[in-house]
């Protein structure tokens, strides 16, 4: 087989970093909309989509056409105003990253398809086990003797992180049920407001929505610890036995945590496998001044996390870990003659401990980021994003007009502005066609607030202070038309 024809790699390597600098100062910068959402047909004539395809030819001039056509109708990330989801902000050294796994084309599952992007992952899974205060894996799998160790697996994401946790602790309570199916009597314990996933990975395991059993929380909906037994007592009652019960570390709508310490001594005294949902808040784990929210993770038997949430790199880059390596690597049974089979090798395949097959590297965007920031960079971003929204939350609370129901621990803030005379939803409609400000809702103790979710490097208090200035603004073109229509 020949070389590809034309392939002009470094000329349009170089109109591409080209287009995304200039996208990158400019958002950076604040210039335009950090949203915009033209229709959808406009778009696909503007791209060009269709002539595209049936004609290719996508390089030079063509293709500098399209990615700024691409790039123009793209939320922004990095705008000082994108402040809504729980989204990475990434590194550029992700970007690079990227470019180098998609163009070696690896495998982060099997040691023989990529040794080093493999050995990346193993080593990220250490560095963080240790992190949580579990011990990391030896280098040398073969050598070792005995599970005296914890364990991984990179995911693509914290939901398929989360089925793979229940999953293990499931094959842990009744391991007949890999080859037999469920018996019906099998419940997961979980913060009433925990991520759909832990619900959805009920139905995808067979269990059913309505084997979640809800835990009591409070009004902004973190695990009330001393209501633990009475829904322990409502599943035996029921006859069923508990897989798992789920704390979160960064509750979904308000970045809370859950008491991890007091879970977890509840947890330990019975028995039970304890999975902290840390997608969102693990990344405090990291620092000095917020690792204390962390505190009692050591006591789970497993923990999620995603790095492209605080991490600074994009999705999906999610660690899952687990306290004991022999719980994930028993969690699934397997024949595939060409892929299992006993065999001598310098290094680790990952492949009985994932969901998927091929699986794509996850690790190496996560290292090159790690290593250019080093841990206590990173760590320093989490602490900053933090403490931003601690000042975001002191300067709205401060105010007359808005208010927010409960004080932030990581970097989710949820608040109402009292006189803006819509609700928080159509608020959000008008700040989004607007497009100066991009901002999330969230539902706490039945009321729907705005949200702001702040991992951008870029922002800074002034882009909260625009915010209550452009709020206000809208509040006061509604009160004009409510004089006048009155
Ligand atoms: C607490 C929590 N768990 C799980 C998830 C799901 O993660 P992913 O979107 O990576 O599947 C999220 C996502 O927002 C989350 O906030």
């Amino acid at each position: 087989m020949g070389k590809e024809a034309e392939r002009p790699f470094e000329p349009d390597a170089a109109i591409i970093i080209e287009a995304l600098n200039d996208y990158y100062e400019r958002s950076v910068a604040g210039e335009g909309p950090v949203v915009r959402q033209p229709p959808m047909s406009k778009l696909a004539a503007d791209m060009e989509l269709s002539t595209l395809i049936q004609e290719g030819g996508l390089t030079g001039e063509k293709l500098s056409r399209f990615i700024d056509q691409y790039l123009s109708a793209l939320t922004r990330i990095y705008h000082p105003a994108n402040i809504a989801h729980q989204q990475a902000v990434p590194h550029y050294m992700a970007a690079l990253a990227g470019l180098v796994d998609n163009f070696v084309s690896s495998d982060g599952s099997i040691y023989e398809l990529g040794a080093a992007s493999v050995t990346i992952e193993y080593v990220l899974i250490n560095w963080l086990l240790e992190k949580v205060g579990w011990t990391p894996a030896p280098l040398n799998p073969q050598q070792a003797t005995g599970y005296t160790y914890g364990g991984g697996i990179l995911t693509n994401g914290g939901s398929l992180a989360n089925l793979t946790a229940l999953i293990a602790a499931r094959t842990r309570l009744a391991p007949e049920v890999w080859r037999d199916g469920n018996p019906g009597n099998l419940a997961i314990l979980a913060p009433a407001g925990a991520h759909y996933s832990i619900a959805r990975a009920a139905g995808i395991m067979g269990l059913g929505h309505r084997s979640v059993y809800p835990l009591e929380v409070d009004d902004w909906g973190v695990i009330l610890p001393d209501r633990l037994q009475d829904a322990w007592a409502r599943v035996e009652a029921d006859g069923k036995r508990v897989v798992a019960l789920i704390a979160n570390a960064g509750t979904t709508a308000a970045g809370l945590y859950d008491p991890l310490r007091e879970t977890g001594a509840f947890c330990r005294e019975r028995g039970l496998w304890f999975h902290i949902d840390a997608a969102h808040g693990g990344p405090a784990l990291l620092t000095n001044k917020y690792r204390h929210l962390m505190d009692g993770a050591e006591l789970a038997d497993s923990l999620a996390m995603n790095m492209h949430k605080l991490g600074r790199v994009t999705a999906f880059c999610t660690v899952l870990l687990v306290r004991e390596a022999r719980s994930l690597d028993e969690a699934f049974t397997q024949e595939a003659s060409y892929l299992f089979y006993e065999k001598e090798q310098p290094g680790y395949d990952f492949l009985h401990r994932t969901i998927e097959c091929t699986k794509p590297v996850l690790g190496l965007k996560l290292f090159m980021v790690l290593a250019a920031m080093g841990e206590a960079g990173l760590g320093h971003y989490v602490e900053q994003q933090f403490d931003l929204t601690a000042q975001a939350y002191e300067y709205l609370q401060a105010l007359p007009d808005f208010f927010c129901p409960v004080e932030p621990q990581s970097n989710i803030l949820c608040f109402q502005a009292k006189a803006a005379g819509d609700t928080p939803l159509a608020m959000r409609d008008r700040l989004l066609a607007r497009g100066k400000t991009y901002v999330s809702s969230a539902v706490l103790n039945g009321q729907r607030c705005l949200r702001l979710t702040l991992n951008n490097p870029a922002t800074t208090l002034d882009d909260i202070i625009n915010l209550v200035r452009e709020i206000r603004e809208i509040g006061a073109g509604n009160s004009a038309l409510d004089c006048r229509d009155g």
